[in-house]
């Protein structure tokens, strides 16, 4: 089916069934394009929170779904593909950190949770951050308390650096973000001098110490309309390359490659597609649920996080 009957067939399901579509930066153009809301993980858990909409497309990957439902159980919560997963979430079982946790007990953690984990991690979590609310969230942790950051150490290491407050760091990371090396970003720096590095705090040290600036995606919009610099070599998923050049016209967006591609895409987050977005408002499914009893110990620590960073 063409792409344009296809969105217009999305359009008239998505009044049908009283839905809203949310999407995370990192999806295909084409889904941001017929989303009703494109975010980063922080706006997107507060448009899920407020939405009236019956049912939320969830067009991102399976925790964000699932911080959906946490915060709006009422609604139905639907994601294209279920196999849309994380690997950052991967990197901190649940089970593992329950038995980390034990084994240190005398410690009392003070356990924050990047908002990319699991359930069952956030359940055992005092707090959520996001890459946008971080250093402000932590910035309100007790003092009395040593402070565990899971599972991204590549944002707990950057927070920790600009909050000057002292963590334990959990040995996950994302592997998109991972994969940037400094030659790649040197080498774009080489063919495009006039133009400033900013990555993503899930980026490794040794990228984030090449950046002019560091931040969320949805922070590198207004960070660049209003940088007098013409271009930008951005270092993260390739997605928001999408966003940037819709919302910041006139200026030029570069991404980094990797070894395996000219740019870096996270293929969970591509997983979703106009097709599947169609069917599963057709269909009603794939549906993400959450067990209740689990969902209210989520929600504590995460609506603590939306409380923080209004
Ligand atoms: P943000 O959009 O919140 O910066 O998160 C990046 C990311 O990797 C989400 O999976
Ligand atoms: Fe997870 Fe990384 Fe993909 Fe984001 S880009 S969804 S952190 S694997």
């Amino acid at each position: 089916m063409p792409e344009t009957d296809l969105a217009a067939e999305i359009l008239r399901l998505k009044k049908e069934r009283n839905a809203v579509i949310l999407a995370h930066s990192y999806q295909r153009p084409e889904i941001q394009d017929i989303a009703d809301f494109v975010g980063d993980s922080l706006a997107l858990a507060r448009a899920a929170q407020k939405t009236e909409c019956d049912v939320i497309v969830f067009c991102g990957v399976h925790f964000m779904a699932e911080t959906a439902c946490i915060l709006n159980p009422t609604r139905k919560v639907l994601l294209p593909d279920l196999n849309a997963a994380c690997s950052l979430e991967a990197s901190c079982p649940a089970e593992d950190l329950a038995a980390f946790l034990e084994a240190n007990k005398e410690k009392n953690y003070y356990v924050v949770a990047y908002v990319n984990c699991s359930i069952g991690v956030k359940a055992l979590a005092d707090v959520i951050v996001t890459s946008g609310n971080s250093q402000r969230i932590i910035e309100t942790a007790p003092t009395d308390r040593p402070i565990l950051f899971v599972p991204d150490q590549n944002l707990g290491a950057w927070t920790a650096r600009k909050t000057g407050r002292e963590m334990t760091l959990w040995n996950g990371a994302c592997h998109v973000h991972q994969q940037f090396t400094r030659d790649q970003v040197l080498q774009q720096k080489a063919l495009h001098p006039e133009a400033e590095i900013v990555c993503h705090p899930e980026c490794q040290e040794v990228i984030r110490l090449l950046a002019d600036h560091i931040c969320s995606t949805e922070k590198m919009i207004p960070y660049c309309r209003e940088s007098k610099a013409p271009s930008f070599i951005i270092v993260t998923e390739a997605g928001i390359l999408h966003r940037l050049r819709k919302l910041v016209p006139g200026k030029e967006f570069i991404p980094v490659g990797t070894e395996k591609c000219a740019c870096a895409e996270c293929e969970y987050m591509k997983l979703n597609t106009l097709e599947k977005l169609r069917n599963c408002l057709r269909d009603m499914a794939p549906e993400v649920t959450v067990p209740e009893e689990l969902r209210l110990r989520a929600a504590r620590p995460l609506e603590r996080m939306l409380e923080l960073s209004k």
